[in-house]
């Protein structure tokens, strides 16, 4: 808490030097206390200048997904308002959800500049170089049957589409179910788990894992990074992992709320404005069946309506679906 303060003083203070005596008053602690805790922050990776006379200066902020970092101006009321940050861990959804069975609240994140045991779907592994994304897992207690979850998956690749739509110039689109791409690269993608009784959620995890700054050759085949992408269009090359991670949190709230007031109508009208899949062709892999047709629409529930090649009508709710020349 206190660190926070301090921080938040000299973050206001801006360019000019805080006095010693000013923070000791401020934070209510000796001069020696002040010290420990400035010292405390440059751990962290703050560098802050200590002149005598003057006292003291920010003068870097870390590239780290710290709680001091991600809190700083987040405009949220629940979600990133508890949030736990590590340096390297298996995966942030197996914290996640060991958390929530405890009891963690709504809204709690745990964020990770490193995984070595990153989750994808259908089992598959992600890859989390160190500081190359976001690896962020968020708590969700959803008032929805557990036959909606696909409602939670699918209003967060809204919400991250938008995000990184929000602060790049990329202009990124949603691949069903919620995978986000950059012409056919894959940039993003997202694990929900969940806890539920017979018709009723306990709990969801919600995993995203965003490829900021990786480089590509850390990268799996097809999968690029907003770093890569950006440098493709001779743009700005590196963008900053905590203002995304502060985007993408404000608009999983707005959404959520959406969701919550006027139901889940209008996340599906952002998702098919976002989709670059609705009208193509598509080929679905199913266990042990796969065909080809035109992804026709996306239903109430979040899944795919497929126009198979003999006219019929077939809806997909798992599976691999690819798009086809
Ligand atoms: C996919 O296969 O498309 C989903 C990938 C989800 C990765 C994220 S990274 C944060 C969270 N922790 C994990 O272990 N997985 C998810």
């Amino acid at each position: 808490m206190l660190d926070e303060k301090i921080l938040n003083v000299l973050r206001h203070s801006k360019d000019s030097y805080v006095s010693g005596e000013e923070l000791c008053k401020i934070a209510d602690i000796s001069r020696a206390a002040i010290w420990k805790h400035i010292e405390k922050l440059r751990l962290e990776g703050y560098e802050i200048e200590a002149l005598p006379h003057l006292g003291y200066k920010l003068v870097a902020i870390p590239d780290s997904l710290i709680p001091s970092e991600v809190k700083w101006k987040l405009k949220t009321k629940v979600l990133g308002r508890s949030v736990i940050s590590y340096k390297k861990v298996d995966s942030t959804n197996i914290i996640a959800y060991e958390l929530a069975e405890k009891g963690m609240k709504e809204g709690a994140i745990i964020l990770a500049d490193e995984q070595v045991k990153g989750k994808g779907r259908h089992g598959r592994h992600w890859s989390s170089p160190s500081k190359g994304g976001i690896y962020m897992s968020c708590i969700l207690r959803p008032s929805i049957a557990p036959n909606e979850i696909s409602r939670i998956t699918l209003l967060a690749a809204v919400a991250v589409a938008q995000a990184i739509r929000d602060i790049s110039s990329l202009e990124v689109t949603i691949k069903w179910p919620n995978d986000i791409m950059m012409d056919g690269r894959k940039l993003c993608g997202i694990l929900t788990q969940m806890k539920a009784e017979q018709d009723s959620v306990d709990f969801v995890v919600l995993g995203v894992g965003i490829n900021v700054n990786a480089a590509i050759k850390n990268l799996p085949k097809g999968a690029s990074s907003i770093k890569e992408e950006l440098h493709r269009r001779g743009g700005k090359t590196t963008l900053s992992r905590v203002d995304l991670t502060k985007r993408v949190l404000e608009r999983l709230e707005e959404y959520y709320n959406i969701m919550k007031s006027e139901g889940f109508g209008p996340i599906i009208d952002m998702w098919k404005d976002l989709s670059a899949m609705i009208g193509a062709r598509v080929k679905v892999t199913l266990p042990g069946k796969a065909f080809e047709g035109v992804a026709h629409d996306i239903n109430p529930d979040g899944a795919l309506i497929v126009r198979t090649e003999s006219g019929l009508l077939e809806r997909v709710s798992s599976g691999d679906v690819a798009m086809v020349r």
